[in-house]
C-alpha cells in the first residue's frame, strides 16, 4: 500500500507474527522494544495509522466536539484490515497467526474491527489500556478470539465504565478475555509487561 508507513523486522520460521498498533502520536516502530520482550524470535510488523490530528498520528479522527468520528472508524478500519492483509503476503505470513500487541488508539481499533462485524483476520490480541469506542455490532461470534488487556486505575483517558463495557461485549461474543490491572495511569508498566508474557506463553501459540 503506497501510503502506508511499514516496518517489518525477521523472525525465526513458525513463530506467531506479532502485528504492532501504535498509540497515538505514535509510529509503526514504537512497540517493538516491547513486542521483542514478549515474543523475542517472532516477526514483527507495525502499521502506522495514517491520519494526523494535532501534529499526532492516529488510527481514526475525532469530531469536532471531541467525540469520535465513527466514519472515520469505520472507513479506517477497513484501510487497516486490507493493509494488515497486503503487508503481510508481502512478507509471506499468515495474518490469521498474528498476535496484535496494540496500545491505546492502537489497541481500540483492533477490538473495535472484532466488535462491529469487520472481516478481521487476526484472532489473538494484547490490548494496553483499550476502551470500547462505540456500542458492538456483534455479527459472529468471537470464540475463537483470545484477548488480554490492561487498565490502570488512575488512568486519565479510559474510564472504568469503558474498559468493563469493553470486557462484557468481547465476552458476550465469546471471546476469552484475562484482564490484568494497576494502580498507575495510562501507561505501560513492567508488571503489566510480564503479565502479557506470562499470558502469551500459556496459551501456547507459537512464540
Ligand atoms: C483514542 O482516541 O483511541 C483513545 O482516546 C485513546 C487515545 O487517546 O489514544
Amino acid at each position: 500500500m503506497s501510503d502506508a508507513y511499514i516496518f517489518f523486522k525477521e523472525g525465526k520460521p513458525g513463530y506467531a507474527p506479532i502485528l504492532m498498533l501504535h498509540g497515538t502520536g505514535g509510529s509503526e516502530e514504537d512497540l517493538v522494544n516491547i513486542a521483542d520482550f514478549l515474543s523475542p524470535n517472532s516477526p514483527k510488523l507495525g502499521i502506522r495509522g495514517r491520519l494526523i490530528e494535532n501534529g499526532r498520528t492516529r488510527y481514526f479522527n475525532h469530531t469536532e466536539d471531541g467525540g469520535f468520528d465513527l466514519d472515520s472508524l469505520d472507513s479506517e478500519t477497513d484501510w487497516l484490515l486490507e493493509t494488515i492483509k497486503e503487508t503481510f503476503a508481502e512478507h509471506h505470513l499468515d495474518p490469521t497467526q498474528a498476535i496484535v500487541v496494540g496500545y491505546s488508539n492502537g489497541a481500540n481499533i483492533a477490538a473495535y474491527s472484532w466488535l462491529n462485524g469487520k472481516d478481521t483476520p487476526f484472532r489473538t490480541a494484547i490490548l494496553f489500556h483499550p476502551m470500547l469506542l462505540t456500542d458492538a455490532t456483534i455479527t459472529r461470534s468471537l470464540d475463537d478470539i483470545k484477548v488480554w488487556d490492561s487498565y490502570g486505575a488512575n488512568d486519565q483517558i479510559v474510564s472504568p465504565q469503558s474498559f468493563f463495557a469493553l470486557n462484557s461485549s468481547l465476552k458476550v461474543a465469546g471471546a476469552q478475555v484475562t484482564s490484568f490491572q494497576h494502580q498507575s495511569a495510562h501507561k505501560i508498566t513492567d508488571e503489566e509487561l510480564t503479565s502479557a508474557k506470562k499470558w502469551i506463553n500459556q496459551i501456547n501459540l507459537n512464540i
